[in-house]
């Protein structure tokens, strides 16, 4: 298919989206993002998606980032001259993340998409979603949606690296309440925020308290609950099984053990 009708399918896709489009969990937070994780190496996540890659792969062209945020790693990866599309639900990101690819002058295609319903038309070599992201799909529906959605997405032998907030971590560690402090473009932020887990739900709760500010100016200040979903690394085992995955790599405790990691492959017909 030729990449200007495979950009208008897509793009009529999103749009059917976007119409029925729920509300931007990202609103606020999204605008704030880069600021309040200035301090987080956002290239870590990237360079495993690339060694990952090289490793199982050998070859890769095209990269499809699902959850992809303000858009990091379509960067990262564009800027190398591979091929990158990202979807996100929350329309304020997919605004940043355009924003911010135009400004560095790399060539990204961005689409408001649901995770769940995402069906490309055409395949890719590599699809990721991290990052805590697949905790964003809290049904046991949306999550084998987007898994199989996720298997027709990509070609033959094509990678799904993907992360997820691991419930035998949170089981075993609990959680604790957190100040994450940020800085960028003259701009401060601090995040504070009191989780909660609860191992009967299996889900975080995140309510973030955050204060963005100039020198001594209170620029804003905001509150807001993020609810994340976790997962046994056997669910995640028998939900690649029966979307007829198969498992090449499990990393239990990546970026601090909060979320583990996986790459699994579509098999070769
Ligand atoms: C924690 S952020 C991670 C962003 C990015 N992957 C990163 O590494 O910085 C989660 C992202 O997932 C997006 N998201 C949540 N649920 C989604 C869904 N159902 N479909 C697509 N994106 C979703 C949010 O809007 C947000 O941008």
């Amino acid at each position: 298919m030729e990449k200007s009708s495979i950009w208008k399918e897509v793009s009529n896709q999103a749009n059917k989206y976007s119409g029925g489009m729920r509300v931007d969990l990202y609103k606020k937070y999204g605008r704030y993002y880069d600021l309040i994780y200035s301090s987080f190496n956002t290239e870590e996540n990237a360079k495993y998606v690339e060694n990952a890659a090289k490793k199982f792969l050998g070859k890769f062209e095209t990269i499809l980032d699902v959850g992809c945020g303000t858009g990091d790693l379509l960067i990262y990866f564009s800027k190398k001259g591979y091929e990158v599309w990202g979807i996100d639900k929350s329309e304020v990101m997919v605004e940043l993340a355009r924003e911010k690819a135009k400004n560095v002058g790399v060539n990204v295609n961005i689409l408001l998409a649901d995770a769940s319903s995402f069906k490309s038309p055409k395949p890719f070599d590599v699809v990721t979603c991290l990052f805590g992201t697949l905790g964003y799909l809290h049904k046991d529906g949306e999550v084998e949606s987007f898994f199989r959605n996720t298997f027709n997405n990509l070609r033959d032998g094509g990678l799904f690296i993907f992360d997820f907030p691991s419930f035998e971590f949170f089981k075993k560690h609990g959680v604790k309440p957190s100040v994450l402090e940020g800085e960028k473009d003259g701009l401060k932020s601090i995040r504070v925020s009191l989780p909660k887990f609860n191992p009967e739900t299996r889900f975080l709760t995140l309510p973030f308290k955050c204060i963005i500010y100039r020198g001594r100016e209170l620029i804003d200040l905001f509150e807001e609950t993020h609810k994340l979903r976790t997962f046994e690394i056997s669910e995640i085992r028998s939900l690649l099984k029966r979307c007829s995955f198969s498992l090449v790599e499990f990393l239990q405790s990546r970026q601090a053990g909060r979320y583990a990691t996986i790459v699994a492959r579509k098999p070769i017909n």
